[in-house]
């Protein structure tokens, strides 16, 4: 077997993210708090995705813990369950039982951590096994070191302790170096000595963090890795945090794309889901937000201010200024907005246009089509290159039930016409402009559903002049 292969099949992972959170003030726990557009949680799971398998890879769970797993069910992780919060200590134990015969190396993650880059984390691997330490934990040096455990150094340079904010001397508190909550154990000798870790502390809860004194009084070692950008070690534990660690991983995600070969205007503006993919030669405009599992093809433009949502845009699509479009497919060359509002489930074929305050919903426009002004067009099909005038609306719910409209290919609906679904035109038909249509139309019929004008000649004069 290749050396690799060995050693990634020594390492474990597991995240502790049981905890309420109270810093935040929410009723949500707190690792469910989205950062960079994905749960905290989820950011640390991607983590650890990338130095081992899921099935190396435990979450401990606690409040709503049904919620949490759920979200992390589909990444295939494996769980254990805290129902009380008793510590970062107690966490862990909670998979001793199915863990504690597994040989190699324990990370533990913490899930409010989710910066965590794999370069720091494959450092953090190297180090412990140069090392030969029992335990090696992820440390830096902040200016401010307020709520963080300290590292307490021995003379050889070691960690001696790593010792609380509540339960530091006034000395301890001057420390500079923290402890980033990440840390190697050698598994073995994490699970024979777990259970010396008491609650002697004025928490009274049991830290994970007195398995260092532990280790090193049963005659081991531990030491650290001191990384010098700190930023990545953030812990969140209020929404201050939130927002600060949100906007790191938004200029992570927009520098990968840069990078990647897609333009991006006033980056620092755009709001990019982890998740999302876009292609070269895209062109994103000012304080353009796209959301959860959206892919964007190549060569496209999405104008400032426009907002999509989990949508499949194919290449060279231009989506104009202040538009929103949510779980839609969009074929290649279409053009839509400025303005347009592409609700749901739509689907878009290649070359069609949607102008401005057009609004579709479970709609399918063919290729070509063209809905340039002011319409409605919900649960409805529209052939290709047919053209829908301004001011068109299906009037596809009677308050009860909705209904289709289906109009054929190479169809001309005029202005301001109202299609009162159930309804079906044919191919090539011709609405008149301002008609009602609550019948069908047959392909290549001309449908008049307006009365007929009369003029009076004159008239207007008289009325004047009177
Ligand atoms: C912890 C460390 C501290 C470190 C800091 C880094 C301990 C005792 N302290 O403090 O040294 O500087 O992180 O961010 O470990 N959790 C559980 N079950 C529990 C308690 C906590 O699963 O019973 C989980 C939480 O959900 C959270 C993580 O453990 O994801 C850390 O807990 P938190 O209370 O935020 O620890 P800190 O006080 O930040
Ligand atoms: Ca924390």
């Amino acid at each position: 077997m290749p050396i690799m292969k060995v050693m990634e099949s020594s390492l474990t992972v597991v995240i502790l993210a049981a905890g309420l959170g109270t810093r935040m003030r929410s009723k949500k726990a707190k690792v469910l708090h989205k950062v960079g557009g994905r749960t905290q949680v989820e950011n640390v799971v991607h983590s650890a995705l990338m130095v081992t398998t899921p099935d190396r890879i435990f979450v401990v769970t606690g409040h709503q813990a049904e919620t949490v797993e759920g979200v992390l069910a589909p990444l295939g992780v494996g769980f254990f369950r805290q129902t009380e919060q008793k510590g970062t200590g107690h966490a862990l134990r909670m998979g001793e039982a199915q863990l504690a015969h597994l040989p190699g190396r324990l990370v533990v993650l913490y899930g409010d951590t989710p910066l965590l880059s794999e370069a720091t984390l494959r450092a953090l691997l190297a180090r412990h096994d140069e090392s030969g330490a029992a335990a090696t934990v992820i440390t830096t040096m902040l200016a401010d070191p307020t709520g963080y455990g300290r590292i307490v150094l021995d003379e050889a340079g070691d960690i001696a302790a790593i010792v609380e904010q509540k339960a530091a001397t006034p000395e301890q508190l001057k420390i500079e170096e923290i402890n980033s909550g990440i840390y190697c154990f050698d598994a073995p000798l994490l699970w024979k000595h777990i259970g010396e870790i008491g609650t002697n502390n004025p928490a009274g809860e049991y830290y994970l963090t007195d398995m260092i004194e532990i280790l090193r009084r049963a005659g081991h070692r531990a030491t650290t890795l001191r990384v010098s950008d700190p930023s990545e070690l953030m812990g969140i534990n209020s929404r201050v945090e939130l927002a600060i660690v949100d906007r790191i991983l938004r200029e992570r995600k927009t520098m990968e794309l840069m990078l990647s070969g897609v333009t991006i205007e006033k980056p620092e503006t755009v709001t990019i889901d982890a998740a999302v993919q876009v292609g070269r030669d895209t062109i994103i405009g000012p304080f353009v937000q796209l959301l959860g599992a959206t892919t964007i093809g190549e060569d496209c433009y999405i104008g400032a201010c426009s907002i999509v949502t989990d949508s499949k845009i194919a290449d060279g699509v231009e989506i104009n200024p202040f538009s929103m479009v949510g779980t839609s497919v969009i074929e290649t060359g279409a053009h839509i907005g400025p303005y347009a509002r592409l609700r749901m489930e739509n689907h878009v074929e290649a070359g069609a246009h949607i102008g401005n305050f057009v609004e579709l919903k479970k709609t399918r426009l063919g290729a070509g089509a063209k809905s340039m002004h002011l319409a409605y067009l919900g649960d409805s099909s529209i052939g290709a290159k047919s053209n829908i005038g301004a001011g068109t609306i299906t009037c596809n719910y009677d308050g009860k039930k909705k209904s289709k409209t289906k109009v054929g290919a190479g169809t001309f609906v005029g202005s301001n016409s109202t299609l009162v679904a159930p309804v079906e035109i044919g191919d090539a038909a011709y609405v008149a402009a301002g008609s009602v249509i609550t019948k069908d139309v047959p392909a290549d019929a001309l449908a008049f559903g307006r009365s007929h004008q009369t003029n009076k000649e004159g008239y207007a004069k008289k009325i004047r002049e009177r």
